[in-house]
């Protein structure tokens, strides 16, 4: 088997990206052979806006299928391949376009916030869109007396209502299977094993809320309690002087956290918290994807041109997140 480690393989993989006028963008749960190989590592927001302004002609997204779709809505001019078409997400299928039409239905005039993880027909029937770490803004750029209906990820909806006060806020109850297994009880086992550690949580995690409350009630320090984006977290890794740090989110994104700061320890708090679906992009599918060029993501134009506006607002609000070159 060939090793991907090494760096002739990286070498390979870039000069066939050469050839092909292809920009590699890899998300931080992606396995840590793509993330090194990659022009750009990063959050769905980040690589949202690296998407919209890329100059190749050609965009391979190493992630899950509804990142490469909203690629392909920021930029229908270009091609954009993923290295395998059935890498979905188990979030983005928790509402379809006609649950959601009929949720519309029963509150009328107000405004939809939908989450990133969401199908490019989702994103049609949205106002604006938003991802964990902008969804506060998002929330908050909306006039007070608009009611919202946000989708479809509830515990990102309940760190956003904890953070805005929003009461006309109505919270669809989706969840992605991986970090909703993230439970609290875990969170507080780990935390009475680990006092002196910081806590480092994605808002979708089951376990947001009770890391919220463990904090409020002074179990953990509230100091050293983050809830934080996949991006956030790096920053957060760069800045910390903590010598443990325990970790709630996909294993996969431990590979950045690690080389942003070599001095932390960083645990997962479940180290079975493995999405299957951004695993199914392998070195192997990478490179079979830039020799022959597939799987080539397309979205409808009609479905592309509705969904274009939610989009574009979400990339325009918050401040841009780091990503690694
Ligand atoms: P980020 O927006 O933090 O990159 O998260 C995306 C995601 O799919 C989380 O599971
Ligand atoms: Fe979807 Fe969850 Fe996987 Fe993220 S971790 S891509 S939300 S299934």
């Amino acid at each position: 088997m060939a090793d991907h480690t090494d760096g002739a393989w990286a070498k390979k993989i870039r000069a066939l990206a050469d050839q092909r006028d292809a920009v590699i963008l890899a998300h931080n749960y992606q396995v840590p052979e793509i993330q090194d190989v990659a022009h750009h590592v990063g959050d769905s927001l980040a690589l949202s806006r690296i998407a919209a302004s890329a100059k190749q002609s050609t965009i391979v997204f190493c992630g899950v299928h509804f990142m490469a779709e909203t690629a392909k809505i920021l930029s229908y001019d270009k091609t954009v391949l993923i290295p395998d078409e059935r890498a979905g997400c188990s979030l983005a299928d928790a509402i379809t376009a006609d649950q959601l039409r009929d949720w519309k239905a029963q509150h009328p005039g107000a405004v939809v916030v939908s989450y990133v993880n969401t199908t490019a027909a989702v994103k049609a029937e949205t106002d604006i869109c938003c991802t964990s770490s902008n969804a506060v803004d998002v929330v908050a750029s909306i006039p007070i007396d608009k009611e919202i209906l946000f989708c479809p990820d509830q515990f990102l909806g309940a760190h956003v209502q904890r953070l805005t006060q929003r009461e006309n806020m109505h919270i669809w109850m989706g969840e992605c299977h991986v970090h909703a297994g993230i439970n609290g009880a875990e969170l507080k086992e780990l935390v009475g094993t680990e006092p002196d550690a910081e806590l480092f949580i994605h808002p979708e995690c089951g376990c947001a809320t009770s890391a919220m409350y463990l904090a409020s009630s002074g179990v953990v320090p509230a100091e050293r309690t983050k809830i934080l984006s996949t991006s956030g977290m790096i920053d957060a890794a760069q800045k910390t002087t903590a010598r443990k740090v325990l970790v709630a989110t996909e294993t996969g994104m431990l590979h950045q956290l690690r080389k942003a700061n070599a001095l932390t320890i960083f645990q997962p708090i479940n180290p079975a918290a493995i999405c299957k679906y951004m695993k199914m992009i392998t070195p192997e599918k990478l490179e079979h994807t830039l020799m022959h060029g597939n799987d080539v993501v397309d979205v409808p134009q009609d479905i592309a041109d509705q969904a274009r506006l939610s989009v574009e607002r979400m990339i325009a609000i918050g401040t841009p997140s780091r990503t690694g070159e």
